[in-house]
């Protein structure tokens, strides 16, 4: 007994005089080269918000399947004094476009036309997102954000594994929608720099002159050609017209810990909410990590959260949405009243919806930062899958978005990630796509206690989910929190995806026993999540998800 009270103290001390030193800051990316670039405009003294631009332009030149300029996503901050927000520069739908514009005659959905070529490319918010926040919190010349990535543009990024990878398995594509000639045609192995003159010349004219570079003057008119030639039908108005939006970010309590996250059009906060506060009443630290009741908690939280999803949830601009009502402690303990864990809750007892094929895709990419000021930032933007629709402004260097896919094409069907949507999520001129975005700011004790997102599609709600609850209720590190094997369930398809060979098979058998559906063959990651955790003594630590190439950067 006295022996292992001894090592155990030798492992603290360890432990504790390795960290005995805290990081003043901190950015934590897809990729180093982004992180550094962050850090690098912390250290000249700017602040997290120009961090934020910084790293943002870095992710666009070096991760192009999910970094952009021409996609959207969504911020939520907390500045020192404990002020919060949130700014919304997701997507819009085209003013040409319209309910059915997916559906052939016969009202079947057309395959790819939502997720593929010009018409899948949602109206670009990132620039118009990155300017708005520069004029409300810059503090560094918008030209000094977005030199280091007119650098990086032309020395070039190196091509990591991943990366090769996932050029490889969409070669075929780019090809497909921009013909042999386009610069991704080209094969890079692991190793190879890529250098891209002509996104650093987009980023040289954005700094020179400023968003309208991007909106009406010479890309606008790119964008507008490249979507134009591959069957879309966004103009220059519409480019003309995008504006991000301030909103107020979903706010709630779990336990202790006071959270904020991405309303509305995000599905993200109002779905992190439910989760939680569904799980919040059962002694979940004491059932402990992955023990099964604690799986088949989460299971049915998500199930009945996703479902909720599907009906009520849109862009608050054009659809009233219950955001009181479906985050209320007496509904969620209510719709949690049939759940037993003798037995799994079949997902066509809660809401039935026809079910068609589920293509997967994790793309997306989240960032997280916090500076030497304390302030916080909680970044996650998109082109939604993997080098968005495929459709390559070769002028310009870039990919576009295909967030048109996070539409509800027909309701009651499903999209790119299986996603059931509903009316509330239908295509309307002008409104913004639903999303599953969760970029989430934490306070404990009423300081700063976390800050994360994921990508994932889908499994961004669920992998933010895990990670807050291995971190608070079972003890975890942020890096452990972020990296132990992760499951996700969206009420349809009925399945349980977990992470393959990373759970005991004692818990997966008894889970089938039970009548979950869960499936062996999957070999997805889920998520990948970037996350800074706070100490009670005010210690900042970073968790990068090994699933990716992600990596964190700091100033001691
Ligand atoms: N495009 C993925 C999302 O917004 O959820």
């Amino acid at each position: 007994m006295k022996k292992t009270l001894f090592l155990s103290l030798a492992l603290t001390f360890i432990l504790c005089s390795k960290e005995t030193k805290s990081p003043k800051a901190a950015v934590v990316s897809a990729r180093i080269e982004a992180s550094k670039i962050g850090i690098e405009i912390l250290k000249k003294g700017g602040n997290a918000f120009d961090a934020m631009i910084a790293t943002n332009f870095a992710l666009a030149v070096c991760f192009p399947n999910a970094g952009n300029i021409s996609g959207g996503g969504f911020m939520v901050y907390r500045k020192n004094n404990g002020e919060t927000g949130s700014i919304d520069y997701r997507e819009m739908a085209p003013k040409k476009a319209y309910e059915k514009m997916f559906q052939n005659e016969s009202g079947e959905i057309i395959s790819d036309k939502s997720t593929k070529g010009g018409l899948a490319v949602g109206v670009p918010g990132t620039i118009a997102g990155l300017f708005e926040i520069h004029r409300k919190f810059g503090t560094i010349p918008m030209k000094d954000l977005i030199k280091p990535s007119i650098d990086l543009a032309l020395k070039g990024f190196i091509v990591t594994a991943g990366q090769k990878s996932s050029l490889d398995s969409k070669r075929d594509e780019f090809i497909e929608v921009n013909g042999q000639n386009t610069f991704y045609a080209n094969e890079f192995k692991k190793g190879d720099t890529i250098k891209n003159k002509p996104m650093a010349e987009a980023l040289k004219l954005i700094s020179e002159k400023g968003e309208e570079a991007f909106y009406e003057g010479e890309i606008a008119k790119s964008i507008v050609e490249e979507v134009r030639e591959s069957g879309g039908i966004i103009d220059l108005e519409d480019m003309a017209a995008y504006k991000p939006k301030w909103r107020i970010p979903v706010n709630f309590k779990y336990k202790e810990l006071n959270i904020f996250s991405m309303g509305p059009p995000s599905s993200g906060g109002i779905c992190l909410a439910q989760m939680l506060k569904m799980v919040e009443k059962y002694p979940i630290k004491e059932f402990g990590y992955n023990n099964e009741k604690t799986i088949q908690l989460m299971i049915e939280a998500e199930r009945r959260s996703y479902a909720d999803r599907s009906k009520f949830l849109g862009d608050p601009d054009f659809v009233k949405i219950p955001v009181d009502t479906l985050i209320n402690d007496k509904y969620l303990l209510n719709r949690m009243k049939d759940f037993s864990f003798s037995k799994a809750t079949s997902s066509s007892k809660i809401n039935p919806g026809e079910i068609i094929s589920w293509k997967e895709s994790e793309e997306t990419t989240h960032f997280s930062i916090i500076d030497q000021f304390g302030n916080a930032i909680s970044t996650t933007t998109t082109l939604n899958a993997s080098y968005g629709s495929k459709v390559y402004v070769e002028k310009y260097g870039f990919f576009l978005n295909n967030e048109m896919d996070d539409f509800s094409s027909k309701p009651g069907t499903q999209n790119m990630f299986g996603l059931i949507g509903g009316k509330a999520n239908s295509i309307e001129p002008g409104k913004r796509m639903l999303s599953s975005m969760t970029p989430t700011i934490i306070e404990k004790d009423g300081s700063l206690y976390m800050i994360l997102g994921t990508p994932g599609g889908s499994t961004i709600i669920t992998s933010v989910f895990q990670v807050i609850l291995n971190a608070y209720e079972f003890g975890m590190n942020i890096q452990d929190a972020v990296n132990f094997p992760r499951f996700h369930h969206q009420w349809i398809p009925e399945k349980v995806e977990f992470e393959k060979e990373r759970f005991k098979n004692a818990t997966i058998k008894s889970l089938q026993m039970k009548g979950y559906d869960i499936s062996s063959d999957y070999i997805r990651k889920i998520g990948r999540v970037d996350a800074i955790m706070i100490s009670d003594e005010g210690f900042i630590s970073a968790g990068a998800d090994p699933r990716g190439d992600d990596a964190a950067a700091f100033i001691y």
